[in-house]
């Protein structure tokens, strides 16, 4: 009979928090969990949550509302919470909701295993109407997590993310990173280095640097006496036999470096695509936000990328409605756009997260008028994107092909951009980077046929 437990875990939130559940389940497997993609019959239910957007607390805790009744079943699961709204709400979490049996923040989860031994010794206790205390880790510990994770030796994804570093000394005056993630620290080179070969050696072709700041990387170089910047970092991975394409996310325009941005001109694997939060064009709302850098600032760096790399393809992040935002600030922010001319984009309405200093500010921008404002953004944003892809039509782009569509022998992938692409073939493309004429194109995808001539070539 199998000992298998199973290991249901629903994640929320950014790319990060993605990798930390997979990094979750790599720690339990050893202890015997196998992950499951529905609750009923689970050992062990775990939320990892984000905390950076609108009410994301109270959707927690409509879930594990959702959640309570698995409690009565005969696998009676425990429940964790982890996360960003872990980190924030510690105790609060298991006040409102006393079935969840663990609260973890993000740089503990590698002494989940303990926690749920002591979780279960909590059970009896509850059980026996003994006093207990309730399972909490939201320490900043001093052991590194990344230490204690083994390797993952059963990965079939062609694409990987990598985290480099964790948390973010910013600030910016909105954001509850900061507090949630922690200080801003850096994974040494070696240890990275040595991941990265390991996933190549698993299949992978494409690593994606993932940290909530990465272009603040700053860990201990190869030689140890010193710390290697991300422009050094990348020119060291590039060098990977068998690593086809990298890319890095998220960056800070305040650390876009000469360094960096030649980085973008030498190193063919970095691919032409680059993810740079502005969040305003306006430079009153800018300074209010603490960010550090300038409307001009941001275009010169966009100028001197595309000097660099005259191919590249924007993205960004932008938050409208910010408290003290005019009609003024916002066309500012429109006009960036206008200026930039972005491939694709994230938009937010300004949501006040508890503790930040905006969320104090006194005058805060109306709802509807947050609505309007966003609704207006996303438009311009939208046709961007839109003509961004149509521009495509007719090229010939080398697609890293990821996953089977829906579609009989439908095949999909991304364009050095991070276009979705979809193809027809008769051979297995998964995980080969194949040459695609594109011959439509529509607001989120592209699709095409295999250039059979680029092919042979
Ligand atoms: N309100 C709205 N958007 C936010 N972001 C971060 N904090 C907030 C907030 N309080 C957005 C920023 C950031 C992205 C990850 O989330 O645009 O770049
Ligand atoms: Fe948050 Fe600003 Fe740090 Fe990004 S740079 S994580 S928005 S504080």
């Amino acid at each position: 009979m199998s000992t298998l437990k199973k290991l249901y875990i629903k994640t929320y939130g950014c790319q990060m928090n993605v990798y930390d559940s997979e990094q979750m389940a790599r720690v339990l497997k050893p202890h015997g969990y196998e992950l499951s993609d529905t609750p009923e019959g689970a050992s062990l239910i775990l939320l990892n949550t984000c905390h950076i957007r609108e009410k994301a607390a109270e959707k927690v805790y409509s879930e594990l509302g959702r959640l309570k009744e698995h409690k009565s079943t005969a696998t009676s699961p425990l429940i964790a919470v982890a996360g960003c709204v872990a980190q924030a709400e510690g105790a609060e979490i298991i006040r409102r909701a006393p079935y969840v049996d663990i609260v973890l923040g993000p740089q503990t989860y590698h002494r989940l295993p303990e926690m749920i031994e002591r979780a279960k010794r909590v059970q009896q206790l509850k059980a026996n109407d003994e006093p207990f205390s309730p399972v909490i880790d939201t320490d900043f510990p001093v052991e590194s997590k990344f230490d204690f994770i083994p390797q993952n030796s059963d990965n079939k994804n062609v694409s990987a993310f990598l985290t480099i570093q964790e948390g973010c000394d910013k600030f910016c005056s909105f954001c509850c990173v900061p507090y949630t993630r922690g200080m801003e620290s850096s994974r040494p080179m070696s240890a990275i280095t040595r991941e990265a070969i390991h996933l190549v050696s698993h299949g992978v072709k494409e690593i994606t640097l993932l940290g909530q700041n990465v272009t603040a990387y700053h860990g201990q170089a190869l030689d140890k006496s010193e710390e290697s910047s991300i422009a050094q970092l990348i020119y060291h991975l590039s060098k990977i036999q068998g690593l086809e394409r990298l890319r890095y996310t998220t960056s800070h325009p305040r650390d876009m470096n000469a360094e960096l941005i030649q980085a973008h001109k030498d190193c063919e694997i970095l691919m032409p695509f680059l993810h740079l939060p502005v969040q305003s064009g306006s430079n009153r709302i800018l300074q209010n936000m603490n960010r550090q850098h300038t409307r001009e600032r941001y275009m010169e760096i966009i100028e001197a990328l595309r000097y660099a790399q005259p191919d590249l393809a924007l993205s960004s992040d932008f938050i409208v409605g910010y408290p003290g935002e005019t009609d003024q600030d916002f066309e500012d922010t429109l006009d960036l756009v206008r200026q930039v001319n972005f491939a694709q984009a994230y938009s937010f309405k300004y949501s006040p997260r508890p503790g930040t200093p905006a969320s104090m500010h006194e005058n805060q921008v109306p709802e509807d008028v947050k609505d309007m404002r966003l609704q207006a953004l996303q438009a311009l944003l939208r046709s961007q994107q839109k003509t961004f892809n149509l521009s495509k039509i007719g090229q010939t782009l080398p697609v890293l092909f990821e996953r089977k569509g829906r579609h009989a022998h439908q095949y999909i992938g991304r364009s050095p951009y991070m276009q979705s692409v979809h193809t027809i073939f008769s051979e297995d493309m998964i995980g080969k980077i194949c040459h695609i004429k594109v011959n439509e194109a529509s607001l989120n995808s592209l699709g095409g046929t295999v250039n059979m001539a680029h092919e042979a070539a």
